[in-house]
């Protein structure tokens, strides 16, 4: 049987209806994936992967780590931190640490469960949509609340969150309802810095206004009212709608595997596992991109230097070298057989991980309360269409009695 061309476009339908057919065979006849298309480079291979995630001085995050930005180009002239390489990037992470504390995560954990008590508490049980009427609410409020966001704001600024990381099928660039949310949002951050600056609250942006770079090299030694806002209009989708996605693919998937399901209800100290294999299987995030600094040659396959080039952990992760039986979802699967890569690897893995993962554990521990037995209306799920990030736009159930 002759196969069919293997053709990896990150905006197609294909690629939003589900990957991972293609990712086999581009990890078996093609891990070094070039796109004629669009002429970037895609490495699927967990070993590859999580190599160049930790190369940053190949595999450059300064001009973006999505197609459209990387492809431009461009050094943008406010950068927020996912964006900046080493040595620039040490010095922001290590300011940013200072107010992610371990203890500052866990600290919200009440505002957390009441947020997620709230939300899970208005749905009809007999007709509800995990997505849109839970998952994708109670993240940004978490964050909104956790910056300092008033109460009057947070519609508003989920609204530009969602629209700035939306594209239609077949878009590669952001459209002009984008760029505009982009901007309104970057302005909504930078009012809030600047009344937090005058007036400091207790909230994170006011801790970010305070907080103070420790290296005697620093040349300054405070963050700007812009870093600020734009470190804070990053939250809103690398912490969000990530988190969105994971819960909404965890109404999917143990829909598929009830048994999997069963287990948590009998034991709910596999909750922490089970979110860990949820990342690993539905990576809410399904690949980040880099620009090639220098060439490099994978395979026998040389990647010149200027290239875009995609890292798709949402593949590796599903690496059967890496993984035993790696497209079964199983929660009581040995964790260390291998690196999960959902946030990333290296010097820009997830700085909001242990938020993200108490989020989502909280989630599913009032969602086994909730709807111990539920069903999913097959017909009625919808799929985003998004930049990175993949996952459910809708996901309607039924809580059985
Ligand atoms: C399931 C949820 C999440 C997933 C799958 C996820 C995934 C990721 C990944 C893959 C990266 C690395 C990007 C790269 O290398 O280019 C990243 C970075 C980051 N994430 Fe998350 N994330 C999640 C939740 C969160 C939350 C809740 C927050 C904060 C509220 C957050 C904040 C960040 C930030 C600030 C960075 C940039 C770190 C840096 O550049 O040093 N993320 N995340």
């Amino acid at each position: 049987m002759t196969k069919t061309k293997l053709v990896f476009d990150p905006f197609s339908a294909e690629f939003f209806n589900g990957p991972y057919d293609l990712y086999r065979r581009m990890r078996e006849e093609a891990p070094v994936y070039y796109s004629e298309q669009y002429d970037f480079y895609a490495l699927t291979r967990h070993e590859d992967v999580a190599m160049c995630y930790k190369d940053f001085e190949t595999f450059s995050s300064a001009r973006g780590i999505d197609l459209a930005t990387v492809r431009n180009g461009e050094i943008p002239a406010h950068k927020s931190i996912i964006v900046l390489d080493p040595p620039d990037h040490r010095e922001m992470r290590s300011l940013v640490n200072k107010v992610f504390t371990p203890r500052a995560i866990a600290a919200m954990r009440p505002m957390i469960a009441e947020q997620i008590d709230r939300f899970l508490g208005a749905v009809d049980p007999a007709a509800f949509d995990v997505v849109e009427e839970f998952s994708a609410l109670f993240p940004m409020e978490v964050i909104s609340r956790m910056l300092g966001v008033p109460e009057e704001a947070r519609r508003q600024v989920r609204l530009w969150n969602d629209e700035l990381l939306h594209r239609e099928i077949g878009q590669v660039e952001m459209s002009e309802a984008g760029f505009e949310a982009v901007v309104n949002l970057a302005r909504f951050y930078y009012g809030l810095a600047k009344q937090r600056r005058a007036d400091p609250q207790d909230d994170m942006i006011s801790r970010l206004v305070l907080a103070q770079f420790g290296s005697p090299d620093a040349d300054r030694t405070t963050l700007s009212t812009m870093e600020i806002a734009m470190f804070a209009s990053l939250l809103g989708g690398a912490g969000a709608e990530t988190v969105a996605k994971l819960v909404g693919s965890a109404a999917v998937t143990f829909a598929r595997f009830p048994e999997q399901w069963q287990k948590l209800l009998d034991d709910r100290s596999k909750i922490p596992a089970a979110v860990e294999e949820l990342l690993r299987y539905e990576s809410p995030n399904q690949y980040n991109v880099r620009y090639a600094l220098k060439e490099s040659t994978f395979h026998g396959v040389t990647i010149p230097a200027g290239k875009p080039v995609f890292l798709v952990c949402g593949s590796a992760n599903r690496d059967p070298a890496a993984f035993t039986d790696a497209d079964t979802f199983d929660i009581d699967r040995d964790r260390k057989q291998a690196q999960n890569l959902a946030f990333g690897y290296g010097v820009h893995s997830c700085l909001g991980a242990a938020l993200a993962r108490m989020e989502s554990a909280i989630a599913l521990e009032r969602m086994l309360d909730f709807m111990p037995r539920y069903e999913v209306d097959w017909a009625g799920c919808t799929r985003v269409t998004m930049q990175n990030v993949a996952g459910w736009g809708n996901v309607p159930v039924r809580v059985l009695p």
